[in-house]
């Protein structure tokens, strides 16, 4: 086989794993490509957090750099669905977003500190400062993002998961414990892409310490009576252990109330209490949602997000003896609470890593 025609090995199938399967298609027409994960669309598991996920684009990126790029590319890709006329079948929709804050604006994470700018502001439609006697009370300010995105979870994940079979992308359901049995069983492989969040832990030659789970609970509701109109964030900062949410998803998909970041907690229990302050926090910053009693609760959900100190890791790793020859692993993960938003501009930078590989003479 040709250098630049890889044998591709993609471990998971959540967002990450998929949205990457999808762009590699993009650049590489012909060459195989196989996810092998052991949760796809449709299962709900405290392994697979992707269904779990709000999940809306309300960027965390304030490093002026790759992190923001990725959260530009997928804005972007969203947009291209709605403009496309593809909301239905993707279950991403546009909507707005009024973001309330407790603390002055230097101290909410949403300033990147080399320009000193929110630097989504024009791409989100210029964002607007709600007037002082619209603010709920106690609070320090708030904006309003005239367009952004939503998604029906369940919707998209089963879009991408067609789009990949669509596209000749194999897909095998196995639980892998280590990455030398896979090799084995796919001895053709020379790039191998490591999708697997929080499941390394389970991967018993190779472990990454700096990953931990940031715990968030949420409950599911109907919609209500009086239609949201956009969705709602209150917070002391952008990324907080207290953080409300209240995201309408699309296309009957329910309302999504959130929320917590509870960091290093692996329990995939239902904390009741904590489950009826989220609720009563969110009517309180929801008029439309009315009162707690009111609330029709379909499901009370726990997904893991999956941290990493220092930030999400793309990079390739060097060959080691025990995967074999020929082989470059490629990591894609710690997506933290941002692997929707980051989805695409992710699978970008991935397949440029990828294609840097296949270069002659790389020595990776
Ligand atoms: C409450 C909550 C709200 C969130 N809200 C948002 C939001 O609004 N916007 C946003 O962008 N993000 C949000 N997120 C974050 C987002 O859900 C995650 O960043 C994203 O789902 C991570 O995707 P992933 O593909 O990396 O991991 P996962 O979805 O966990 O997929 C991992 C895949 O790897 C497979 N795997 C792992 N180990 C093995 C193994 N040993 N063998 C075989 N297969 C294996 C699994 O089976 C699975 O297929 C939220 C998360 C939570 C919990
Ligand atoms: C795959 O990713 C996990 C994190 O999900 C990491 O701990 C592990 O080292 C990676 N596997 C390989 C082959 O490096
Ligand atoms: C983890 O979260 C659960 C549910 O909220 C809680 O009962 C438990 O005490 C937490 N564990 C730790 C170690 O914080």
């Amino acid at each position: 086989m040709s250098p630049s025609q890889p044998n591709i090995l993609i471990i998971g199938a959540g967002v990450i794993g998929l949205t990457n399967a999808l762009v590699l298609r993009e650049k590489y027409p012909t060459a195989p490509i196989t996810i092998v994960a052991k949760h796809f669309p449709g299962d709900r598991s405290i392994e697979y957090t992707s269904p779990w996920a709000g999940a809306n684009w309300c960027s965390m990126a304030h490093d002026n750099g790759l992190l923001e790029q990725c959260d530009r590319i997928s804005f972007e890709r969203f947009k291209g669905f709605v403009e496309k006329g593809l909301t239905y079948e993707t279950g991403v929709a546009e909507m707005g977003l009024r973001a309330v804050f407790d603390a002055p604006i230097e101290q909410t994470g949403i300033i990147t500190e080399e320009t000193g700018k929110v630097w989504y502001d024009e791409l989100v439609g210029g964002l607007q400062h709600v007037k002082k006697e619209e603010l709920p009370s106690g609070a320090t300010f708030a904006v309003d993002f005239p367009q952004t995105f939503h998604i029906n979870t369940q919707t998209y994940l089963g879009w991408l998961q067609n789009q990949a079979l669509s596209k000749s992308i194999r897909t095998v359901r196995r639980h892998l414990p280590s990455l030398a049995s896979l090799l084995s069983s796919f001895p053709s492989t020379t790039i191998l892409l490591n999708c697997t969040a929080l499941g390394s832990y389970s991967l018993t030659d190779v472990r990454d310490l700096n990953l931990y789970p940031t715990r968030g609970q949420t409950v599911l509701v109907a919609e209500p009576a009086t239609p949201i109109p956009r969705m709602y964030l209150r917070s002391p900062a952008r990324i907080d252990p207290s953080t409300t949410y209240v995201f309408p998803r699309p296309h009957g998909g329910g309302v999504v109330l959130g929320g917590c970041r509870q960091d290093g907690n692996w329990s995939a229990d239902v904390d009741p209490e904590l489950a009826a302050d989220i609720v009563k926090r969110c009517c309180a910053l929801c008029p439309e949602l009315g009162r707690p009693e009111d609330l029709q609760v379909i499901s009370h959900n726990v997904g893991l997000r999956p941290g990493r100190k220092g930030g999400p890791r793309m990079e390739v790793e060097r060959r080691r003896e025990e995967w074999g020859e020929g082989v470059s692993v490629v990591h894609c993960y710690g997506h933290a609470g941002a692997g929707y938003q980051a989805s695409w501009g992710v699978a970008e930078h991935v397949a440029g890593l990828v294609q840097k590989t296949l270069e002659p003479g790389s020595k990776l």
